[in-house]
């Protein structure tokens, strides 16, 4: 049978891989054939990894020795951890949820990776809006900055970082979905593809916090339309895995909505939009607070 897919014996590096969606990507690429290299800050017990390398993707010390682990030749990077805000500052979720990827991708990914590999993240539609002016000219400037330093400096520089963790979530999921455009253009030339992913409300480890979010679990039901129920971590671990994998060898820039047609009913005006995020709208009402 013809390997369509295209993981058999390829490293395939996973970050969130002890839980939820990066435990069932994990589980897939096993399957598969890849050789997985698991990364978080728990332990992963997936039967048939290569390697589990513990790494806390907020601290960039960790994830420089994390890389000092890796093969120098990555085929699929899947950016896949993330934290919701609610048991972090702002600071720490957009670190863990926003500038790990991009000091990944910038730092090591550019030097380890060839023609036909890929790079998929996954972000949310908790960023949806990420292409409207209120909200880049708030995060460009984090995207525009170079290494972990100048893009801290200029995270701390948007007037948000008093704002809670769950702030912090939007926030880098806003960044991320510009960012897989981005990315796109910088790896276009060397024949690497760049995509998002973009859950929305998926039965994994955050649900907890998510249904308080939500101030229930009706509330969060009622994201899911016609669904009726969550997503699955197999429902999101799937598209993931085709984004990366040679069956989406034309498919670069993408933002894949997986929410059963939640965003795609708002957009087509057949639903009410319920919440727009606006960074700068956001900060506006601080300023006026603060008179
Ligand atoms: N669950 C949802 O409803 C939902 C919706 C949209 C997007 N997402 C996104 O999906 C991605 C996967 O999350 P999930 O829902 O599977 O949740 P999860 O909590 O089950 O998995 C997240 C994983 O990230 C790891 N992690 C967190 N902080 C880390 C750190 N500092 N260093 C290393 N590892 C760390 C955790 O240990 C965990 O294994 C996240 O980026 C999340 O924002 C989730």
């Amino acid at each position: 049978m013809k390997d369509y897919f295209g993981y058999k014996d390829k490293v395939a590096v996973v970050t969130g891989a002890a839980s939820g969606m990066g435990k069932a990507t994990t589980e897939m690429l096993v399957d598969l054939g890849a050789k997985v290299y698991a990364l978080d800050w728990q332990e992963v017990k997936v039967d048939g990894i290569t390697q589990y390398i513990h790494v806390d993707l907020s601290q960039k010390e960790s994830i420089d020795q994390a890389f000092e682990n890796l093969p120098d030749h990555i085929h699929s990077f899947f950016g896949i951890a993330g934290v919701s805000g609610s048991k972090n500052d702002f600071i720490t979720t957009c670190k863990i949820d926003l500038l790990a990827n991009k000091y990944i991708c910038e730092e090591f990914l550019t030097k380890r990776m060839q023609k036909g590999d890929s790079i998929a993240f996954i972000t949310s539609t908790g960023g949806n809006g990420w292409e409207r002016d209120d909200n880049k000219d708030v995060f460009l400037p984090v995207l525009q900055a170079k290494g972990w330093e100048e893009s801290l400096q200029a995270l701390e520089q948007t007037g948000m970082t008093q704002m809670p963790g769950t702030m912090g979530y939007p926030f880098s999921k806003l960044a991320m979905n510009y960012y897989t455009v981005q990315l796109q253009q910088t790896f276009a030339s060397q024949g690497i593809r760049v995509n998002a992913v973009l859950p929305g409300s998926t039965d994994t480890g955050m649900k907890d916090e998510f249904t308080q979010m939500a101030g229930g679990e009706e509330g969060l039901l009622a994201h899911c339309g016609y669904a009726g129920r969550l997503a699955t971590s197999e429902e999101m671990a799937m598209p993931v895995v085709f984004l990366n994998s040679d069956m989406a060898s034309y498919i670069s820039g993408e933002h894949l909505i997986v929410d059963y047609a939640q965003t795609s009913e708002e957009v087509a005006g057949l639903k009410t939009v319920e919440q727009v995020i606006s960074l700068k709208g956001i900060l506006e009402y601080m300023k006026n607070m603060q008179k």
